[in-house]
């Protein structure tokens, strides 16, 4: 029996209005700010190789996984959660997942809000012609001034947080669906300009190497596991938006006729593409302009501006290419509240404009931590090799991404696969006991727990202990 269930705050238009949105939620700031600054302190080519892996391997299957509970229980994660465990006979306990996730979902919302604000202060100081004939040196001042003022930080973080809560309460499907439809091929023809600019510059062969060719003698020192695996799985479910009940409630409003085969292959692929564009625009800039790959989180700030101040309307397109960076960042914001804000509709009785300012309040105040997490807060500390500098930030980025994402992954998966039954999980993909049914039946089975497990075992030195592994 196919689920006729609906969901009670409406459905997609269009199956390309879920791929598109899925896709909002999924390119945002994990491609172009987080992905190459983690490439760059985590040794180029190698780790976009593994991340690339852990897409396929890992998080595509997890994502199937993850849409088709979302539209078989058609509520929020939480319910939906509850919903098939009790339908498939299970333990209430299952609904933890939906649990993790919200918090996950707060926590990330509350860092990635103040960078959002990062890419709005640069709107209007690329718009400013502040970048014009700028070098390595001044950039670098320039994003040093404003992390290290919490009142900007605060105020910008604040219009951010104030922007996805009026979406969120007007329903997603209002204003995303333009958003993403005019603004994301726009994004992508933009960052085409920057690849052509990267091309002209002298170092543009050296950022492609750096990029693309794993270079294994970079990491010696390093624990191939914990620094780079762990790091790159929790980079693919960030990026992914996956294992915290985001594409779960996307997942919920997806007309029962749609391929969710098709539509996860979609967005992987838009995904991937954005994250390599970013890092084939950036790198050559930071080997030309002789700044550090391993430069932080303020990466892109300090890299693209001076792009934008060297190139031929480099003041136009730097303005237009933040202003769509932002558009990115807040059609991911908004499905990282919507979770939280549609359990709070259905369980709390509120209204969605009440649950929204409810939820954006919890996400502003603790964006406060990371707002003092670039100045006056500031403390270091080093995971998986790499110095951290900006202390809970990092924090909360590395208990995100590296661990609630993946343990919120893995538990999907084992509740798809090893709990739900065959028949329910087949019937909801539409793909029969075919070869694809098989295929992905047996990565969510085996491979992306495994891959799970034993990076995760790695990571925290358990088979180092047990002997394993090379001390
Ligand atoms: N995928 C988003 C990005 O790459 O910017 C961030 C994100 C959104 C992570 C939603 C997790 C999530 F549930």
């Amino acid at each position: 029996m196919i689920s006729k269930r609906s969901s009670v705050h409406g459905q997609w238009s269009s199956r390309w209005v879920f791929i598109l949105a899925a896709t909002g939620s999924a390119v945002g700031l994990g491609n172009i700010w987080r992905f190459p600054y983690l490439v760059g302190e985590n040794g180029g080519g190698a780790f976009v190789l593994v991340y690339l892996i852990c897409v396929v391997l890992v998080g595509v299957p997890i994502m199937m996984a993850e849409i088709l509970l979302g539209r078989r229980g058609r509520q929020s994660p939480i319910n939906t959660m509850s919903i098939l465990a009790a339908e498939e006979g299970l333990s209430q306990y299952w609904q933890l997942i939906g649990w993790m996730g919200v918090i996950a979902g707060f926590i990330i919302l509350s860092y990635y809000s103040v960078i959002a604000g990062w890419t709005l202060a640069y709107i209007f100081r690329t718009g400013a012609g502040a970048f014009i004939g700028a070098d390595g040196g001044f950039s670098k001042n320039m994003f040093t001034e404003l992390v290290s003022d919490p009142e900007k930080l605060l105020a910008w973080h604040t219009i951010f947080i104030v922007m996805s809560v009026v979406i969120v309460s007007r329903g997603v499907k209002g204003g995303l669906e333009i958003a993403v439809k005019f603004l994301m091929p726009a994004l992508l023809i933009l960052l085409l300009v920057m690849v052509g600019y990267a091309m002209s510059t002298e170092k543009f062969l050296e950022g492609i190497t750096y990029l693309f060719v794993p270079d294994f003698e970079r990491l010696a020192d390093k624990n191939f596991f914990a620094d780079i695996l762990l790091p790159a799985l929790g980079q693919a479910f960030f990026s992914l938006s996956i294992g915290m009940g985001a594409i779960m409630i996307y997942g919920s409003y997806l007309s029962q006729k749609s391929s969710i085969t098709f539509n996860c292959f979609t967005i992987a692929i838009a995904d991937t593409s954005v994250a390599m564009l970013a890092g084939i625009a950036i790198f050559p800039i930071v080997f030309t302009y002789g700044l550090e790959p391993a430069g932080g989180p303020g990466l892109i700030f300090i890299t693209l501006p001076i792009a934008f101040g060297q190139m031929p309307f480099g003041t136009l397109f730097g303005t237009l290419f933040f202003i769509l960076l932002l558009f990115a960042a807040w059609t991911s914001a908004i499905s990282l509240l919507e979770p939280a804000v549609t359990w709070l509709i259905e369980n709390k009785n509120m209204s969605r404009i009440k649950a929204s300012t409810f939820a954006g309040v919890i996400a502003w105040t603790l964006g406060l931590v990371t707002v003092l997490s670039f100045n006056h807060w500031a403390f270091s500390f080093s995971f998986a090799g790499v110095d951290k500098e900006n202390g809970f930030f990092d924090i909360f980025d590395i208990l995100t991404s590296n661990i609630l994402l993946p343990i919120g992954g893995l538990l999907i998966a084992i509740f798809a696969v090893w709990r739900m039954s065959r028949k329910s999980t087949a019937e909801e993909l539409g793909l029969g006991d075919n070869i694809s049914y098989r295929a992905w039946r047996f990565s969510v089975r085996y491979v992306a727990p495994f891959g799970v497990i034993v990076i995760f075992l790695n990571a925290i030195g358990v088979f180092k202990l047990l002997g394993f592994v090379e001390q």
